[in-house]
């Protein structure tokens, strides 16, 4: 008995030396308790635990009931509205922001599965487990993306109809033009905004490229996805009518016709689809300002060569970056339109993402497409996966602020 106690005594004591130092924004309250009850680590146990109303300074009935709601970015995990993260979702054509969650709730061009018009949702319900008020980060030296020198909110989605699929894609291109003018809130690190988009279909990447030309001119796309998206519409759904030429498997190949992807610094990461001809698409995918690395390279070349290969084909351009989430394995990403077997997981596709960050390279926008959540599982491996894609993307645009071109 004497040993237990002295065993409890040297607990306490241990607990005591290693409090940690409180960092800019932690909680103070999770570091130090001034009460002189709690402090006590054997007493607060099991083994001296006291009625809870007589920790209380009142009893529990005469408490005022809390919302959470109110402050959106101290939510449990578990509570509050479902914005991004618990962001603060804000009208971003009226207010100051550094780094906006926005969302595409579009599906009309695709091929195969459809629904990914609920991704925006399902991605956000995916980063119920993120949030701001626990976001330092062990993989990025401890940052927490949403409290650096960004301002970081949820934009909400960005109004489409669902009957007319060009139209829809003007709306998204105008709601896009109109967020993307808005003036930063912190000018001294980074002089436009910078948006995150959640499909979405693959299509919305178009108006996206075509809202952000104005600002940042041709820009190099680094393009996530099992499939290589530059097919000539007469090969996928052309020959019929506008609508069908504009769709989820040509819409680089029309930026590309539109002058608005760099030259020869686009690249495809993750490839593995089946092609419909035995040359043309490759030639017309080359011609477009494409090379890629298939999905099977990886094996041979390791993270740090995919790296390499992107920053030196990418050189001093500003980068797009779309990630399809069917670029992962279906085992990590069930929920999407088109699934190919055979993909990157989750941590590959997070570590190439981070090495492009640590080589500073200028990010200008994203997106993150393709998801369909109704083809989830109870686990919601993709939603999960997207989000945390999504927070991946966050620390690379906190990382590395960026300064429009010269005029
Ligand atoms: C603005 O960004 C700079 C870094 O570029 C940072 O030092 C500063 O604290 C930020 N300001 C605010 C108000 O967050
Ligand atoms: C890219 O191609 C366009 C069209 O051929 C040309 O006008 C432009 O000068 C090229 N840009 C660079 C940097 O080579």
């Amino acid at each position: 008995m004497v040993f237990i106690l002295y065993f409890f005594a040297c607990l306490g004591l241990a607990a005591a030396a290693s409090e940690p130092e409180p960092g800019n924004y932690q909680h103070q309250s999770f570091l130090k308790n001034d009460d002189p009850f709690q402090q006590n680590f054997v007493a607060t146990t099991v083994f001296g635990r006291r009625l809870i109303d007589a920790e209380l300074a009142e009893p529990l009935a005469l408490l005022p009931p809390r919302f959470s709601s109110r402050k959106f970015d101290d939510d449990y995990p578990y509570e509050g509205i479902g914005t991004f993260a618990h962001l603060e979702y804000v009208e971003c054509t009226e207010s100051k922001f550094d780094i906006g969650i926005v969302g595409h709730p579009f599906d009309l061009g695709v091929s195969y599965r459809p629904g990914a018009r609920f991704g925006p949702n399902g991605g956000r319900n995916g980063a119920r487990r993120l949030s701001p008020a626990a976001g330092w980060d062990m993989d990025h030296n401890g940052v927490n993306p949403f409290r650096s020198w960004a301002k970081v909110v949820d934009c909400g989605d960005i109004y489409n109809t669902p009957f007319d699929k060009l139209v829809a894609i003007h709306e998204l291109e105008r709601g896009m033009k109109a967020l993307g003018k808005q003036t930063p809130q912190n000018t001294s690190a980074a002089d436009a905004v910078r948006l995150i988009a959640i499909g979405g279909d693959h299509t919305i990447t178009l108006p996206i490229l075509r809202a952000l030309h104005s600002t940042w001119g041709r820009v190099a796309v680094l393009h996530f996805d099992s499939h290589l998206d530059t097919w000539d519409p007469k090969q996928l759904g052309g020959g019929l009518t506008r609508h069908a030429e504009v769709n989820h498997g040509t819409m680089l190949h029309i930026a590309h016709e539109e002058g608005l992807l760099s030259n020869h610094s686009n690249m495809h990461l993750g490839s593995r689809s089946s092609l419909f001809d035995e040359h043309y698409d490759l030639n017309n995918d080359l011609r477009c300002g494409f090379s890629y690395i298939r999905a099977r390279a990886l094996d041979q070349m390791g993270v740090d060569k995919v790296v390499q290969k992107i920053i030196e084909t990418v050189g001093t351009e500003y980068v797009y970056l779309s990630v399809d989430i069917d670029v992962l394995d279906p085992a990590f990403a069930p929920a999407t339109g088109t699934i190919e077997p055979g993909g990157w997981t989750t941590r590959e596709l997070l570590a190439i993402i981070k090495g492009l960050s640590d080589a500073k390279l200028p990010i200008i926008g994203s997106d993150v497409v393709e998801f369909t959540p109704i083809y989830d599982n109870a686990a919601e491996t993709t939603g999960i996966a997207v989000s945390q894609i999504i927070l991946e993307i966050l620390h690379w645009m906190v990382h590395v602020p960026v300064k429009k071109p010269q005029a």
